[in-house]
């Protein structure tokens, strides 16, 4: 197979670390925007990309015969990006993409890393693949407008990965949660959460890569969890004050819970099933 991987950020490069002992059979490419990442991705590829996939000659050049593409963009720099911003990011390249189909025949299978946002908010109640994404105007609405232009492509075979939350070494949850420690919040923390693991994001990639998956797929652990469990968890575990939930009208929607039956049925085992067995959290207890 004959791959790139199209943004090697937090889970192109998991992926990309995952595959290493299929190399040499498997010939890698990856891409980065940024020159001085070169270095750092040359150890793990055959061949490393500086590309902005918005720009046609060099998406061409990092798809230049390859057989799959993984797109795993997220929006450059450290701040909040806003609507365009994203639009940028994952439209705009995938138009781009749009336009090369035709020079690029040897390109049969495409995967993108999308977001379980696209379902909005669905005031707790479960979604899965077959429920009407609707994720309202703004950053949710270009992450389902970048799924349709993959979607519609023909004759090709794509799969749209719907990651639930990333954490992992680097986006370890407690030191997220940590700031949360003593304070008065309005509301009950009832909201939902929805998490991935990302050895189980790169691992259900390379799953889909392997097994040629096509259509939507939720890839989330088995356990939405609520703002407030996840807070009481995290800070028991480290020894730190809970937070006191003043109770009254909620400040925000209560979400979703996503269903990865699919997921499953797709053959696809988690490695870390819920936040508790990824050793991320202390056992659970609502208080
Ligand atoms: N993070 C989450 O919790 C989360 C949750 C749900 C879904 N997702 C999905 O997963 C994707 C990947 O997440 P992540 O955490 O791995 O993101 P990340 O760490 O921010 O990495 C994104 C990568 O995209 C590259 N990139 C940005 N703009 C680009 C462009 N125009 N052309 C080519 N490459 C570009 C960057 O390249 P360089 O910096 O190397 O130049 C960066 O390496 C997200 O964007 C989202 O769709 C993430």
């Amino acid at each position: 197979m004959n791959l790139t991987i199209v943004g090697c950020g937090y889970v192109g490069q998991a992926l990309a670390q995952r595959l290493q002992p299929k190399r040499p059979q498997l010939n890698l490419t990856l891409t980065t925007t940024r020159q001085e990442r070169r270095a750092e991705l040359t150890a793990l590829a055959d061949r490393v990309c500086v590309c902005d996939a918005t720009d046609p000659d060099q998406l061409r050049d990092a798809l230049r015969q390859c057989s799959s593409a993984v797109f795993c963009l997220g929006p450059k720099g450290d701040r909040q990006v806003d609507a365009d911003g994203y639009r940028h990011t994952f439209v705009d390249s995938f138009t781009c993409l749009q336009s090369l189909l035709p020079q690029l025949p040897d390109l049969r299978q495409i995967l993108y890393t999308s977001s379980c946002s696209v379902y909005g908010n669905a005031n707790g109640g479960w979604v899965d693949e077959q429920t009407p994404p609707d994720p309202g105007p703004g950053h949710g609405a270009v992450l389902l407008q970048s799924e349709q232009l993959l979607l519609g492509i023909p004759d090709r075979k794509v799969c749209v990965l719907r990651l639930g939350a990333l954490h992992g070494p680097g986006r370890d949850l407690d030191r997220r949660l940590r700031g949360l420690s003593g304070l008065e919040r309005p509301g009950t923390g009832a909201s939902y959460s929805n998490w991935i693991h990302v050895d189980d994001a790169a691992g259900a990639l390379d799953t889909a890569l392997h097994h040629e998956w096509t259509g939507v797929v939720n890839v989330v652990n088995n356990e939405p969890i609520r703002l407030r469990d996840l807070a009481w968890q995290s800070l028991k575990r480290q020894g730190l004050a809970p937070v006191h939930w003043l109770g009254g009208q909620e400040p925000g929607p209560e979400g979703r819970r996503i269903r990865n039956t699919r997921l499953k049925q797709l053959g696809y085992q988690l490695q870390h099933p819920s936040l508790d067995q990824s050793g991320v959290l202390a056992s659970s207890q609502t208080p």
